[in-house]
């Protein structure tokens, strides 16, 4: 099983650019399934979690061709719009098609994801979204069974605020009969970007990024061009790793605006940063403190950042109180931080982080999803000596060529 060594002690130096965003990739491909035809996909990140939507694609009638982090997409209808049990068990996000496929083929079975690392993650309001466009819904040996003549459009408040369930509203919505108008909507950028490229097939959509989003139905979409955004975890995460070496980097390719809150939060902690139009600059400094931080929905700081926040905050002078506010059971890289030294004391959705500059050593330590190991990577930097991060596959869904970007900013970084 492959592993992640990183030597601890090198101070990052240098620019590193950003690859495009999985989690806009992901329901933009997905979206394909609206319109027969071929679709092209630029700044395509070379991921684990691309495979697994081309492998749910390709059960369901698509072709593919990659070359240059360009992705193009033919799509022709399924044999049968199915998506099966171990395509999703792999990948939550698969349930983004039960929208699209509803939408288009009047029918669709998509299994349900089952249990999950980082909590339960249930899909009821990607479920309920579709009883309310008129879908009648059974679930049948694990599988969501959804049925519509035609989706009709309505009014979709969602209690809670989803991202996954807001795409799949507005995928579902695109092809229904008259408006639909989508209130208490996620309004992350991968959302935006999605709606972008919806518009882009000819979809009529106002308000995408902010709380209300209203769709004009329309009878037919067409194929087109459209290139991701920038991954905002990514680039947050590679700022995160100049910070924790003390280092002075320039994260390139990036949309800044999209980092405000973690951003804000480093300048608190007295990092200094600049930024113009695509990048972010942080200079190396020497002494900055720790500070609090929980974690919302966009544009409040983001979940999948606050396990690399954590590592930092590690070595910050003072305490932190870290507050999980998404997800429930999200601190599994506690334990594995307090075996490289760390001092964190976590209770439900708060961690205390008491920060020790220079406290970690190395240690062999276990990833236990995506941003977990991210953060185990981040330790390992700041870590006296060799640490070696096992369970490397949870990192490869979600970034692309990591240890060759820190490497190139002078990190000891190597696959074995
Ligand atoms: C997406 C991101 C993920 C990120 C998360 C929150 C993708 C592929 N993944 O996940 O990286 O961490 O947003 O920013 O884009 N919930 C329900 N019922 C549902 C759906 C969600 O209770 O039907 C709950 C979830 O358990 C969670 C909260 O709502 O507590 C937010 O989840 P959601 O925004 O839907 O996350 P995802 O779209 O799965």
């Amino acid at each position: 099983m492959e592993s992640i060594v990183v030597k601890g002690g090198s101070q990052l130096q240098g620019t590193v650019a950003t690859s495009g965003s999985k989690n806009a990739a992901l329901p933009i491909l997905i979206s394909a399934l609206l319109a027969d035809g071929r679709h092209e996909f630029k700044r395509v990140p070379v991921l684990r979690d691309i495979d697994s939507t081309e492998q749910l694609l390709t059960e369901l009638g698509c072709r593919f061709e990659f070359e240059d982090s360009t992705l193009t997409v033919h799509v022709a209808p399924p044999k049968s719009p199915v998506a099966p049990y171990d395509l999703v068990r792999k990948m939550r996000a698969s349930i983004l098609c039960l929208g699209p496929l509803l939408a288009r083929y009047g029918e669709a079975r998509v299994s349900l994801p089952g249990g999950c690392a980082i909590g339960s993650r249930p899909v009821d309001l990607h479920v309920q979204t579709m009883q309310r466009l008129g879908a009648e819904i059974n679930i049948d040996e694990g599988y969501v069974v959804a049925r519509a003549k035609r989706l009709v459009g309505d009014r979709i408040l969602f209690e809670r605020l989803t991202v996954g369930g807001t795409e799949n509203a507005l995928m579902a919505a695109t092809l229904a009969k008259g408006t639909t108008v989508i209130e208490n909507a996620a309004k992350e950028p991968e959302v935006v970007d999605l709606a972008r490229y919806l518009k882009t097939m000819g979809a009529r959509i106002e308000g995408e990024g902010s709380s209300v989003i209203t769709i004009e139905g329309v009878d037919e979409l067409t194929p087109g061009t459209h290139t991701i955004v920038a991954d905002r975890i990514e680039a947050g995460t590679l700022l995160i790793a100049g910070a924790i070496t003390g280092g002075g980097i320039t994260v390139a390719d990036c949309v800044p605006e999209h980092l405000q809150a973690l951003i804000d939060k480093m300048r608190e902690c007295g990092f200094s940063i600049t930024t113009d139009a695509s990048s972010i600059t942080l200079d190396a400094i020497e002494l900055w403190t720790g500070t609090d931080i929980s974690t919302a929905p966009y544009p409040g700081f983001p979940t999948d950042l606050q396990a690399q926040f954590m590592a930092l905050m590690t070595q910050a002078h003072g305490t932190s109180v870290i507050t999980e506010g998404i997800f429930e059971n999200r601190f599994m890289h506690v334990q594995e931080l307090v075996r490289l030294g760390a001092d964190i004391t976590p209770m439900s959705q708060v961690a205390i982080v008491r920060g020790k500059p220079g406290g970690l050593s190395a240690a062999e330590v276990m990833a236990t999803d995506l941003r977990a190991s991210a953060c185990l990577v981040l330790a390992g930097l700041v870590a006296e000596g060799a640490t070696r991060v096992n369970r490397i596959y949870h990192l490869d869904r979600g970034y692309e060529k990591l240890e060759h970007k820190l490497a190139s900013l002078g990190a000891g970084i190597s696959r074995m």
